[in-house]
């Protein structure tokens, strides 16, 4: 398979064959080419050159209505639910159940909720407008919406991205019954101890080239699918915290802060050079803590204060003012303008500053932007590139940027390093080192347990919208947090 956008060649000759009941996975840096190569088979790109053979024959799929038809289902990695209809009409939304000219809700409603329990979510009503949910329920419809299928093959681009250690056993046990049946999966990922748990054979993308093809996972060590993603070794490590001087300064104090049913009496501190990390499940709140510190929420109580002076509830231009920056879970639509390009992108916030006379000033948007795209080791480095164009670490790396143009004294990140490959993902760990070492007080919130904990100076570890212990980083493992918040949980 081959396939060039503008300039581009996403896809420079790849191979990939799938067997019934197997799991496959497709390993790749970020902009290797897995979305534009599961995107040909979905019927969303039409390749430039290559072959697509189903069940033993030639097929062209030119749409994503033909994938369907001859059984291959997508979950994009993009989750392309549509916010403002219910679960049961996204679900339905192209081959609604109709007779006689009405589509049949009840009928729907009852299939629909037959896919949630199946899918282990039947807590989930269809009657609920699908914008309401967590981005991890947004999976589960959108994955909901691929098994009302009668399928043979399913592609799952990056679903454990926006799940957290429960979710992913539950979606790991999804899989398991659909290659029981028969059913073949693709899957993505960036998570490699993930392949080990469910993948059966893997492919590895290399700059649009397949550097292996199918091989066995159990013949294969990570440093060995490492070597193959990135031509090189990296090592996953954390870089190493420098003692917080005892004198350095509070930056960040949140005390008894509370919003609504969500969560109550949080409180914390953070100091100039240190990374405090909120460990939890999704649901827990984290997310909704950095929102109302971060003003994008009203608290219903507590205080939030920088540099000792107390923001106004409720006022991101406060917040923002007084130095907060806040890196979106969902970067597609709460962070990126995704038409514009990367530096309108990364100056975003910092706009007075570029505007003379009422003009914005493109060469020195432009220049800044360049900087940053050389710092972070953007790729494509092209300052008038669509932020849409870029693969997710890209985008990560943009939004990161504009906190640094801007100029902040605490950044509040959560999940920075979602759909983020191996290789960036050490980049970008050093780069919120490098930024907490310049005296910034940083707030991390992330899936992976793992991954605060080799951040973080100090973890929160939050349940239920409660914080149940602060403590050293140092002092508690995966293990002894998800052991609290089973507890915390259950309590
Ligand atoms: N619609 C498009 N127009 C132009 N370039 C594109 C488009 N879609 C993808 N690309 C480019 O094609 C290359 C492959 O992108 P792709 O999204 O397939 O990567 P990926 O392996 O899925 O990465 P990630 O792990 O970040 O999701 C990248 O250089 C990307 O910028
Ligand atoms: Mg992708």
């Amino acid at each position: 398979m081959t396939k060039s956008f503008a300039g581009v060649k996403a896809l420079r000759g790849v191979d990939l064959d799938v067997r019934p009941g197997e799991v496959h996975c497709v390993l790749g840096q970020n902009g290797a080419g897995k979305s534009t190569l599961i995107k040909t088979l979905a019927g969303v790109h039409r390749p430039d050159e290559g072959v697509i053979t189903w069940l033993g024959e030639q097929v062209v799929i030119p749409d994503p209505e033909a994938a369907i038809e001859l059984g291959i289902a997508t979950m994009y990695q993009e989750l392309d639910v549509v916010d403002g209809l219910t679960i049961a009409e996204n679900i339905f939304l192209g081959h609604e159940l109709s007779r006689g000219g009405f589509t049949k809700r009840s009928e729907a409603a009852r299939q629909t909720r037959e896919l949630l329990r199946r899918l282990g979510h039947d807590k989930l009503s269809p009657h609920t407008e699908v914008g309401m949910l967590s981005a991890a329920n947004k999976q589960i419809v959108s994955m909901a919406r691929a098994l009302s299928h009668d399928i043979k093959l399913i592609i799952m681009d990056e679903p454990s991205a926006v799940l957290d250690t429960e979710e992913v056993k539950n979606l790991f046990h999804v899989v398991r019954e659909l290659t029981a049946a028969g059913i073949a999966v693709v899957y993505i990922t960036h998570r490699l101890e993930e392949i080990r748990q469910i993948g059966d054979r893997i492919t590895v993308l290399k700059d649009g080239r397949s550097m292996a093809s199918g091989i066995p996972v159990a013949d294969t060590p990570t440093s060995e699918l490492i070597r193959l993603m990135t031509g090189r070794e990296v090592e996953n490590v954390f870089p190493p915290a420098a003692p917080i001087p005892a004198d350095a300064p509070l930056v960040l104090e949140v005390e008894d802060l509370a919003l609504g049913g969500l969560f109550a009496d949080v409180s914390f501190s953070v100091r100039a050079g240190e990374i405090v990390g909120l460990a939890g499940l999704v649901g827990s709140g984290r997310s909704e803590i950095l929102e109302t510190v971060y003003g994008a929420r009203k608290a219903t109580a507590g205080s939030v204060k920088v540099g000792g002076k107390p923001l106004r509830r409720g006022s991101v231009v406060h917040a923002v003012r007084a130095g907060i920056g806040l890196s979106p879970e969902e970067r597609k639509s709460q962070g990126l303008v995704l038409d514009e390009p990367i530096f309108v992108n990364v100056t975003l916030s910092s706009m007075s500053r570029f505007a003379k006379a009422g003009f914005l000033d493109e060469r020195s948007e432009r220049k800044i932007a360049r900087e940053q795209i050389d710092a972070l080791e953007l790729r494509p480095a092209d300052p008038d590139r669509p932020a849409m164009t870029l693969s997710g670490g890209n985008q990560q790396k943009i939004l990161l940027a504009r906190w640094l143009v801007h100029g902040t004294r605490v950044l509040l990140l959560d999940e920075p390093t979602r759909g983020v490959d191996v290789g960036a993902r050490a980049e970008i760990y050093a780069l919120i080192r490098r930024l907490a070492a310049a005296g910034n007080a940083i707030v991390i919130v992330s899936s992976e347990i793992e991954e605060v904990l080799g951040l973080a100076d100090t973890v929160l570890v939050v349940a239920d919208g409660r914080v149940l212990k602060t403590l050293p980083a140092s002092q508690i493992d995966e293990h002894g947090v998800l052991d609290l918040v089973m507890k915390g949980t259950a309590a």
